[in-house]
């Protein structure tokens, strides 16, 4: 079957007919385009980007244009994930017509389908003002890693009957607020199967159990790339972090060795043109060795 761009009609289909949503963050091309060549539904360019790729210790410094720059490369790798551009701290916290504005890059400058933004009830009219623009909005709420410090940490979210009952509130504000998802994090597994039963907007799960209408990972997470900590929550499919540091120690042995550039690798000059070279050659460097390539073709990048 053909494939299309997946669309918020599509995502709502999938709710509907039972079927898990599947997303991913990305924050590069090359990301993008491995996570979008998996059939994955959604791209999230999550703000981890701030903490996996940039080294912060939380989300909480990473501006809008780093968020920027990130959408534009990973829409420039997808073509058919739905992609959501999550909206960095204090760009929609402040004032509502910045919120709007600063929603707006993302889907102008950026080619991002929709935006997220962190928060219940009380971000519910942001929402609203963003969905009014035209721009569809992905809420999340449980661990907003955000606002950590008034959190107390990366603790788990919704675990007294007190603390349940405004997780439920927060997800029906932001889903009569217009929001047409929400990512439920670090949440107990049976709150976050209620809140999914109660919404006719999916859920979105990340340490929030098996009963989500979907699930993300970041990517990092997933495929062993991030090296300071492996959240409870996450599986790993892969140990990248092993196999590039092989990849690069073996890099360096071969050009300690010079087992590495190989013939294969150089470009050849003709023997005609090296001769009337030589003849104009008033230094030592003389005894250099022939390659003999075919070098009429290249079809690499020149940078
Ligand atoms: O920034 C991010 O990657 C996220 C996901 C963990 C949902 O918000």
């Amino acid at each position: 079957m053909e494939r299309k761009k997946v669309t918020l009609p599509d995502l709502m289909r999938k709710k509907e007919q039972g079927i898990p949503l599947t997303m991913l963050t990305a924050y590069d091309y090359p990301f993008a385009q491995a996570v979008d060549n998996a059939g994955i539904d959604l791209i999230l360019v999550g703000d981890s980007y701030g903490m996996v790729v940039l080294g912060y210790n939380s989300t909480v410094p990473v501006t809008m244009e780093q968020m920027l720059t990130a959408s534009q490369a990973v829409a420039r790798g997808a073509r058919y994930s739905f992609l959501v551009g999550d909206m960095p701290f204090m760009s929609y916290q402040a004032e509502t017509a910045e919120a709007v504005r600063n929603a707006g890059r993302f889907i102008k400058e950026a080619n991002m389908d929709a935006v997220k933004l962190e928060g219940g009830s009380k971000v519910a009219q942001t929402v609203r003002a963003i969905t009014n623009a035209g721009i569809p909005v992905m809420g999340h709420i449980g661990l907003t890693p955000q606002s950590i410090s008034q959190l107390g940490g990366y603790r788990t979210q919704g675990v007294t009957a007190a603390a349940a009952r405004e997780l439920v509130d927060d997800a029906l504000a932001l889903q009569a607020a217009g929001c047409f998802a929400i990512v439920l994090e670090k949440v107990p597994e049976r709150v976050a199967a209620y809140i999914t039963k109660r919404l006719h907007i999916p859920t979105i799960g990340i340490g929030a159990g098996a009963h989500t209408d979907g699930q993300v990972l970041v990517i990092h997470d997933l495929l062993g790339l991030f090296d300071r900590f492996l959240p409870k929550f996450a599986k790993q499919y892969a140990q990248l972090h092993g196999n590039i540091a092989q990849a690069l120690s073996a890099y360096r042995t071969d050009v300690e060795t010079r087992a590495f550039p190989a013939p294969e690798h150089a470009f050849a000059i003709k023997e005609s043109e090296w001769e009337t070279f030589m003849q104009s050659a008033d230094d030592v460097a003389t005894d250099v060795p022939p390659v003999f390539v075919d070098d009429s073709v290249d079809a690499t990048r020149v940078y």
